[in-house]
């Protein structure tokens, strides 16, 4: 199964699904997309990943962008797509490409804290838990069908970049594995729930 990994940031999600794919793991890297120069595309580039970059700001228009980006990631060919801590709001020609294959992780209990603050604002509210969701991407922010969760305790000590590192710990294992299920079994999706078959 052909993935292309979307990335902005550190990369470190990255980074462990390209240390998972590899030997029987279902799935593999064949190319990653960025929006910006970030540390996720020199990620690629060491693994000997093509890394692709598509900016907001070197196109006209939000629809430019959107356009370039699907043809770029087109032309990878990908079965399905990860968003490993892509900061941008994908389009609906993008969804409409590659909808219900988009694999998104977000840093916290949705529909609890969507949107790109999830660690400050979990933190701010004073919840107890908080965790990770793997979850389809659909045109909403952080609203697609849920696949996967698990829960992280916050400790009284924490500030957000240890709350977050302890997030994304689970995070890179429960990406690897609703990935590898995806890949294997495919997914059920009626727009709102979704299932991965057993
Ligand atoms: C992850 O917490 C992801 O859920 C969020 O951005 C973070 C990406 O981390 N959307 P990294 O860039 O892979 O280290």
């Amino acid at each position: 199964v052909r993935v292309v990994v979307l990335a902005s940031g550190t990369g470190s999600l990255l980074q462990s699904l390209i240390a998972a794919a590899v030997d029987d793991y279902p799935a593999r890297i064949v190319a990653v997309g960025v929006d910006r120069d970030c540390a996720a595309a020199g990620h690629a580039e060491d693994a000997g990943i093509p890394a692709y970059r598509v900016g907001l700001r070197d196109h006209p228009d939000r629809a430019a962008w959107d356009r370039a980006l699907t043809k770029a990631t087109d032309a990878h060919q990908p079965d399905l797509i990860v968003s490993a801590g892509f900061m941008k709001i994908l389009g609906p020609e993008f969804l409409d490409r590659f909808g219900g294959r988009i694999i998104n992780t977000h840093p916290a209990l949705l529909p609890s804290f969507p949107g790109a603050h999830a660690v400050a604002d979990a933190l701010a509210y004073g919840v107890k838990i908080t965790g990770s969701t793997v979850h389809l991407v659909d045109s909403g922010v952080d609203t697609g069908p849920v696949l996967a969760q698990e829960p992280v305790p916050v400790l009284e000590s924490d500030d957000e970049a240890s709350l977050h590192e302890r997030i994304k710990t689970v995070e890179r294992r429960l990406l690897a594995e609703v990935l590898a299920a995806v890949a294997t079994r495919g997914v059920i999706s009626d727009g709102r729930k979704a299932v991965i078959p057993k």
